[in-house]
């Protein structure tokens, strides 16, 4: 059957400044807390670092032709922080200014529209100096000053803005955890109180994040918050596990204590209830600050748990999964391709916002991409992957759920973190030696699927 996608369904990819710009000491850039975590030894896996990254900041002209011929109407960009306030607070920085001025006047003379993300991890090491980053309430606000002075420069040409990546990943895995190799920079604290007080701390720099950048912005601009929230998939589509992936998505992840609050004013009763102590302290206002109207809602979805109605106290089970389970190249890759289709279903259903319009910010995948002597990347499995995402995605639509467009992760490689350049989720090949762009067959493939509006 011909999955076909409405015709406003708006296609595109998604990259963020860190992991692609490179330039890190280039026209007064201050340090992120990603430049320092990266340069400690033993941090990042090849003692890899975003120093240089794709060169995106020499080379974006290239890049935006790139997005030209994939055929795009719509880019997730990320500003850097540093670049723009290179101690995190006071003037604008002029050259970062230009730089993303450059940048997106070119997206617009391409037809591309930006989408901005302001916060995707970089943020100025300044302020981890001066007060522990997300340990302190100060971020916050020191976010919403960041906010007001970025939308009243770029607020003329950009009018998609999302205020916040992934809270999870950079406070629950930044300060709760003491491993190598982890997803973000932090210190670890010393309770779990501790850790949901950074993560409520971000929810806080979301809220007033929006307010300032509705008071900023000069004309009518739209707002969203990105989350990589867990979508409970039910074992069978039944109404009884059907209820049962409903209880679980309160409780799984960290869904309770960000995607909740930020779309329904609430921290999940389920989640106080289990956190008792270790609840974050909330003071007077916050929810409110905190439930800001949004004009959508960014979901980031690689993978999602299976859940079964079962006889325990909380009338659910999580399931493992089994050893073979097929995954793709990074130990969380699983494929749960019906995630996509149930974290959409389930902010209609279970967070009751069935009125919120709902993107894919990411989906994509790591696969071990290989050169083959004809100078061919024949990424069959990363093709295999989007295209069962993407029948998920048009199962949604079809079945009337508000879901208007997917930005595929990533328009190229990139520093992936603590991972480096070792894991590789670009649609096109970089050559770091070289820095040469090789479009993958996936590429060639989303570009089809794109001119079609099918998946094909
Ligand atoms: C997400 C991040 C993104 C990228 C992908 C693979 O958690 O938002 O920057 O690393 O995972």
């Amino acid at each position: 059957m011909t999955l076909q996608f409405p015709p406003g369904f708006q296609w595109g990819t998604a990259t963020a400044a860190y992991q692609i710009e490179g330039a890190a000491q280039v026209g007064g850039r201050g340090a992120s807390v990603w430049d320092t975590f990266s340069a400690q030894p033993g941090r990042i896996l090849n003692g890899d670092t975003g120093a240089i990254a794709c060169d995106h900041y020499h080379r974006y002209a290239a890049d935006l032709d790139l997005l030209q011929a994939l055929g795009v109407k719509h880019y997730r960009l990320s500003l850097a922080w540093p670049r723009l306030l290179p101690t995190g607070r006071g003037p604008l920085n002029q050259a970062g200014l230009d730089f993303y001025q450059r940048l997106i006047d070119g997206l617009l003379a391409r037809g591309i529209t930006p989408h901005v993300t302001l916060f995707h991890w970089d943020s100025p090491q300044a302020l981890e100096d001066c007060y522990g980053s997300w340990r302190s309430r100060e971020m916050a606000q020191d976010f919403a000053d960041y906010a007001t002075a970025v939308v009243k420069a770029l607020g003329d040409r950009v009018t998609h803005w999302m205020t916040l990546n992934e809270i999870f990943c950079f406070t629950h895995m930044g300060y709760g955890v003491n491993q190598v190799p982890v997803h973000a920079p932090g210190t670890r604290v010393a309770s779990l109180k501790d850790v949901w007080q950074t993560s409520h701390h971000a929810l806080l720099a979301h809220g007033l994040g929006c307010q300032a950048i509705r008071a900023a912005s000069p004309q009518p601009c739209q707002i969203a918050l990105v989350d990589n929230f867990l979508a409970t998939v039910p074992l069978t589509a039944t109404p009884d596990h059907i209820a049962a992936a409903q209880k679980a998505f309160h409780t799984v992840g960290t869904n309770g204590g960000i995607i909740f609050p930020a779309l329904t004013g609430e921290y999940s009763p389920a989640l106080l209830a289990q956190l008792g102590d270790q609840a974050p302290d909330i003071q007077p206002g916050d929810l409110e600050t905190i439930h800001q109207p949004l004009e959508a809602l960014g979901f980031n979805v690689y993978s999602g748990v299976y859940v079964r109605a079962a006889d325990t106290v909380v009338g659910y089970e999580v399931l493992p999964l089994p050893v073979g389970y097929p995954r793709l190249h990074m130990p969380w890759l699983h494929l749960v391709p019906e995630s996509l289709y149930w974290g959409i279903r389930h902010i209609s259903m279970t967070l009751q916002r069935p009125d919120l319009p709902v993107f894919i910010s990411e989906n994509g995948c790591a696969a071990q991409d290989e050169v083959t002597a004809e100078g061919e990347i024949l990424d069959l499995d990363r093709i295999h992957y989007l295209r069962q995402y993407l029948q998920a995605a048009h199962r949604a639509v079809a079945e009337g759920y508000p879901l208007t467009g997917y930005f595929l992760w990533s328009l190229m490689d990139n520093f992936e973190w603590a991972y480096g350049y070792d894991r590789r989720f670009g649609i096109t090949y970089i050559d770091y030696a070289t820095q040469q762009r090789i479009p993958k067959a996936s590429f060639h493939w989303y570009k089809q699927c794109i001119a079609a509006g099918q998946i094909l």
